[in-house]
């Protein structure tokens, strides 16, 4: 071994992205950059009606114009199988199975591809191609009462419903109340680089360059979409310019494997933006009661938390909002529900912080209401309100750092200076306040495997079916392997993105970051056990493997989670109904951080993401039509750098006692509270509760 030693403890300290300097230079390769032989280009037609069935498609006008070499829909694309299982064991949105009927179920259902030599041509004649269409009446009016909404399963409550204690008869027996009903709107991802898939053929192995949260997922679901042997689809996304929860299997992919399939040569379909609003699912809105009963001291003796959130009529995808009420406060009686209504919508999926994001605003906004009614302050009102052990599960905590966050955050924002009456500070024609929520993210683990390399020049290699959607996974896995190598990141090189690697859990739910690692830690201490006794290393290096199914399957049962305390000051121009966040503070507890640079960058996105939510973000469905109003950002506002003055995000020292680095994960976090934070200083500005987001200028005039 010839590599440099270096002194523990990389893992900690700020390091800049390995890719960096790829990616701002233009060096880095994302999805739509790849060129190859031969390349052609297909468009996707999406419907124009909300509900019906195709009646035809006029192909043949459009085959005949320039550089055109194949129209697909309906009645002639290739089958394919929907009936499976996806690496996360579910059944797929049958969205997936592209132009297998004549139904459309949504404006903006994909209904035909046109496959062109140029990306012009195709989107020429797929702008041409007319579709004639059978109408019926449609429903995409989603609200609190809608007649429709039934109980939903989810994982963690499989009747869609939790519950202890006689919920009734503890709110009639508590002397303070808070029952209200809080809203949040749809939502889209809207990340900057849009889906694109290239699908080619190499003999019989299928090739996809994709832009992904999860290569195996991508290429388990084509190998079942097709009825291929897994062995024989390979997916790459080296470099992806945003995910959060969008980036899974969608019509793309499939449509780009069809394509290829069809015209033998590599095909490319990349979304356009205004597609991603129908194609690349988004986050549902929500409508949530929440009932508090508690003491005079603000004790809670019961709690409701009821969400209702609406899915398409192909797929049930539940935005599960009351979660956050059954882990974050305990009561003697607790009942949360999940609820969701089938419109004739696009199937909506994960969003940063499913559920916990409009969860968080709803509930964390009525413990500032349940505080304001006590005459308590909200910190400490939460204070008293902390549970022993999980409210519904009955499982130890891991660890609980909620109060810490609260606690260093309060002095660093200047909380105990704060006079706690609503409406009494003016600055001109601006009324100033500020507000404070908690934050709560489960901390999962899955399965993962890895494997290290010991290269003959006495570099390292790790591989691992891993996906860095911005986050920095790349750089945190490389420091991750030099900790656990003993060497200086410089001399580790970490490739991740491509399905061949093997199996590992996808980017998601927060779970990505400390599930590679795990397995990554494993593969490398393997391997330097190996070194110790081999010595000598070969041409062809020596590698080791690590496959953590069996230590994560020997987790004990806690409720493990990551925790934080949200504070925000606002201006309200109570001329134009303006509110202006002057800054942000979030301290959170979210396990051994990685890399201090990477991370911070995480939880500033996520709270920025919150001042969206709060203030900003609201796709409007026009009833008469079915179709989202503006599709694009231009319409589609989200804040902006004007918007986002001063926003810090730091933590405090915190770990998981069972993970061997004691990571936890941040992805999701830095959204969660952070809207409820900002609506809590609105009230402390005005004096007025706002329980819909997002808090426009009309809304607060
Ligand atoms: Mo996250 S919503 O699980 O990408």
């Amino acid at each position: 071994m010839t590599a440099v030693k270096t002194a523990r403890g990389r893992v900690g300290t700020p390091y800049i992205r390995v890719d960096g300097r790829d990616k701002v230079t233009g060096a880095a390769r994302y999805a739509g950059d790849f060129s190859f032989p031969e390349l052609a280009h297909g468009a996707l037609a999406l419907s124009t009606v909300a509900r019906g069935r195709i009646r035809s498609v006029q192909a043949a006008a459009v085959a005949a114009m320039p550089g055109v070499l194949a129209v697909l829909h309906h009645g002639n694309a290739p089958r394919v199988e929907k009936n499976y299982s996806d690496v996360l064991s579910v059944p797929p949105d049958p969205t997936v199975a592209l132009f297998q009927h004549d139904r459309v179920p949504h404006v903006g259902w994909p209904v035909a591809l046109v496959v062109a030599t140029t990306a012009e041509q195709a989107r020429e004649a797929v702008e041409s191609l007319v579709i004639h269409y059978e109408q019926e009446p449609h429903d995409v009016a989603f609200s609190a009462e809608h007649p429709d909404a039934y109980a939903a399963d989810t994982p963690l409550m499989p009747s869609g419903v939790a519950r202890k204690g006689d919920l009734e008869s503890a709110l009639a027996a508590s002397p303070v109340l808070v029952d209200e009903l809080y809203t949040t709107a749809e939502e889209h991802h809207g990340m900057m680089e849009p889906h694109a898939a290239t699908a080619l053929w190499d003999g019989d192995r299928l090739e996809v360059v994709d832009s992904n949260q999860g290569s195996l997922w991508v290429a388990h679901g084509l190998a079942m979409l097709f009825s291929m042997d897994p062995a024989k689809v390979h997916v790459r996304s080296e470099h992806v310019g945003g995910g959060f929860g969008s980036k899974g299997l969608r019509a793309h992919q499939v449509a780009a494997v069809m394509a290829t399939t069809v015209v033998r040569r590599p095909v490319r379909v990349a979304l356009t933006r205004r597609q991603m609003f129908s194609l690349t699912g988004y986050r549902s809105p929500t409508a949530q009661r929440i009932r508090l009963g508690s003491d005079l001291e603000g004790r809670l003796l019961a709690v409701q938390h009821d969400a209702l959130s609406m899915t398409s009529t192909e797929y049930e995808f539940v935005e599960p909002s009351s979660e956050v009420g059954w882990r974050m406060y305990d009561a003697g009686a607790h009942h949360t529900r999940n609820r969701v209504v089938r419109l004739d919508v696009p199937t909506p999926t994960w969003m940063r912080a499913p559920g916990m994001a409009p969860g968080s605003f709803a509930l964390e906004s009525a413990l500032d209401e349940l505080a304001e009614k006590c005459g308590v302050d909200p910190i400490v009102l939460r204070t008293r309100n902390l549970p022993a052990a999980g409210p519904l599960s009955g499982l130890p905590f891991s660890n609980h750092n909620l109060l810490a966050c609260f606690a260093e955050g309060a002095r660093r924002f200047g909380w105990p200076d704060r006079d706690p009456r609503p409406g009494l500070r003016r600055e001109g024609h601006w009324v100033l306040g500020t507000g404070t929520a908690g934050a709560i993210y489960p901390a999962g683990v899955a399965p993962s495997t890895a494997s290290a390399t010991a290269e003959a020049d006495g570099t390292f290699t790790i591989r691992i079916t891993a996906s860095d959607i911005g986050t920095g996974a790349r750089t945190a896995l490389t420091l991750v392997a030099a900790d656990a190598l003993e060497v200086a990141p410089e001399h580790v090189r970490v490739l991740i993105g491509d399905s061949d690697f093997g199996p590992a859990v996808i980017a998601g739910g927060s779970m990505g970051t400390r599930s590679w690692s795990w397995a990554v830690t494993m593969a490398a201490r393997r391997l330097r056990k190996h070194l110790s006794r081999d010595g000598i290393i070969p041409p062809e290096g020596i590698t080791a493997r690590a496959d953590t199914s069996a230590e994560v399957a020997a987790l004990p049962p806690k409720e493990r989670h990551s925790f934080g305390a949200q504070f925000a000051e606002v201006a309200v121009d109570t001329a134009t109904g303006e509110v202006r966040v002057r800054r942000m503070l979030g301290i959170f507890a979210a396990g051994r951080i990685v890399n201090p640079l990477t991370a911070r960058s995480q939880l500033v996105g996520g709270m920025t993401w919150g001042i969206s939510m709060a203030l900003h973000e609201e796709a409007v469905r026009d009833r008469a039509t079915g179709g989202q109003i503006g599709p694009d950002l231009a319409n589609y506002h989200v804040a902006t750098h004007a918007d986002v003055p001063d926003v810090e995000a730091d933590w405090v020292d915190d770990t998981d006692p069972d993970d061997p680095v004691g990571i936890k994960g941040i992805g999701e976090l830095g959204i969660v509270g952070a809207a409820a934070a900002i609506a809590n200083a609105v009230w402390h500005a005005t004096g007025v509760r706002h329980r819909n987001l997002p808090i426009r200028p009309d809304r607060v005039l």
